[in-house]
């Protein structure tokens, strides 16, 4: 690779591209303040024991690690969860409950890059702290959906696959798996769609190795109840299955809950139950849920949940959290898809151009004082002939040109021409700011 070049799935962002990064970042923001959330930042690097723990063992085979100068351990962050942990651990006491905040920053994952997965993504991030029941989940998939409608994304668009970390627990349970075994065994059902018939009872053996929990007879179980895509079928499904672990019936209750508050507010069209969802991050407790185009097999365009321990973990006392991670990747790739990305942004509404070196201060002080009001403005820095300078202000894409000529000069004013129509008006130099404010847009 030849030194000038970007790090292997970095980017870069010539000013038409950050221009669609603004648009995306600016619709984020603009629904999370609209929803009440507060915006808040941590470093990007961040001492590597705060994820290695915390993050579960996908996302740190994926570290950008490395030791720093002074022998620190450090590590570029994965993903911002475990930071707004600590935020919130360290100020656990004093924060109104419920916290609601939200975080745009760039993350960093060492992973082979494709299409959809970059080294360096942008995450919108949106969670609510202090709350442990259904509302706060409620609220923070609400979030997820608008903030994607919010780009022109509808229900053909995506849909939201909803699971459950507490009813997959309670359910490995009625099914004699030891709860040992129960992470490693969500494990292999995140892979459940993946991995041939024969790797999987392979990974389900080596998930149950040492329990008397039969892999064959499990995973027949497990794909049992992942069939089950709807509140009643569940509900059904553990009706019939003779004695359940305690626990079920006051979650399926938690479910209601969860999906009533959705459906008032008009977004049941986004969700399908889904219990193939478990997600690969080690902290999730509860709910959890990803964001999917609605149709092909894309990549998540947002994942999240409820992690009811990690502030407490990073120190702090009990504080239930829930919340989501949107990346910037697959979103602009499925918005330009749908068509749904911005025109370019368009030019200055008005260009001066000075005919002749003596008319210099005239136009530069004119543009000074249409920036000072506010007024989009820009100028040709070389003085020369009307026609190339014309082209400059239209190569710009100016709305409108200032003309400072000689004459114009002599007679105090400035002509103002119109880029679209080419019609021309001229008004005193004085008058310039109150005219074109008056007129202006
Ligand atoms: P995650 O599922 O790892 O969750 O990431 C969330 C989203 O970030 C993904 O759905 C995807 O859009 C994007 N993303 C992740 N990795 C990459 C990558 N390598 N390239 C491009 N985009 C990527 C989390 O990170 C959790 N911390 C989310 C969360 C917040 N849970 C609760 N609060």
């Amino acid at each position: 690779m030849p030194a000038f070049n970007s790090l292997p799935g970095f980017r870069e962002f010539y000013p038409e591209d950050q221009a669609i990064q603004n648009h995306i970042f600016d619709t984020w923001r603009k629904t999370a303040t609209g929803f009440g959330f507060q915006e808040w930042e941590a470093p990007v690097l961040e001492p590597l024991e705060l994820f290695t723990e915390k993050s579960g063992e996908e996302i740190v085979r994926q570290l950008f690690n490395f030791e720093d100068k002074g022998g620190r351990k450090v590590s570029l962050r994965p993903e911002m969860t475990p930071s707004l942990a600590r935020l919130a651990a360290a100020r656990a006491g004093s924060l109104r409950r419920p916290v609601k905040w939200f975080a745009i920053g760039e993350n960093f994952r060492y992973e082979k890059q494709q299409r959809g997965r970059l080294r360096s993504f942008y995450q919108f991030n949106a969670d609510i702290l202090g709350e442990s029941g259904p509302a706060a989940d409620a609220e923070a998939i609400a979030l997820a959906i608008e903030s994607l409608r919010a780009f022109g994304l509808g229900e053909t668009d995506f849909r939201v696959r909803l699971s459950d970390r507490t009813l997959w627990f309670l359910f490995l349970q009625s099914i004699g798996i030891p709860e040992e075994c129960a992470a490693a065994t969500l494990a292999v059902v995140d892979k459940l769609e993946r991995l041939q018939p024969d790797d999987l009872l392979k990974a389900m053996e080596e998930a149950l190795a040492g329990s008397p929990a039969n892999p064959a007879e499990a995973l027949a179980r497990i794909r049992g109840f992942v069939a089950q895509d709807s509140l009643e079928k569940l509900a059904a499904f553990f009706a019939g299955s003779g004695p359940v672990s305690e626990g079920i019936q006051p979650r399926l209750a938690d479910w209601s809950a969860l999906l009533e508050r959705l459906a008032a507010f008009g977004l049941s069209d986004f969700i399908s139950v889904d219990m193939t969802i478990v997600r690969g991050l080690a902290y999730y407790t509860g709910f959890v849920f990803e964001v999917f185009e609605r149709d092909g097999d894309g990549r998540a365009l947002a994942g999240g949940g409820r992690y009811d321990a990690l502030v407490k973990k990073l120190g702090g006392p009990d504080m239930p959290a829930t919340g989501f991670g949107m990346g910037d990747v697959t979103l602009r790739n499925l918005l330009e898809a749908k068509n749904l990305l911005p025109a370019p942004p368009s030019g200055p509404d008005y260009y001066a151009i000075a005919l002749a070196p003596e008319c210099r201060s005239a136009s530069l002080a004119g543009v000074a004082a249409l920036r000072r009001a506010g007024i989009r403005a820009d100028y040709s820095f070389k003085e020369g002939r009307f026609g190339k300078l014309i082209q400059a202000a239209e190569q710009a894409g100016a709305k409108n040109v200032l003309i400072y000529g000689p004459d114009e000069l002599a007679a105090g004013v400035v002509k103002i021409r119109n880029t679209g129509t080419r019609a021309e008006r001229t008004i005193p130099i004085a008058s310039l700011v109150p005219e074109l404010t008056k007129t202006f847009p």
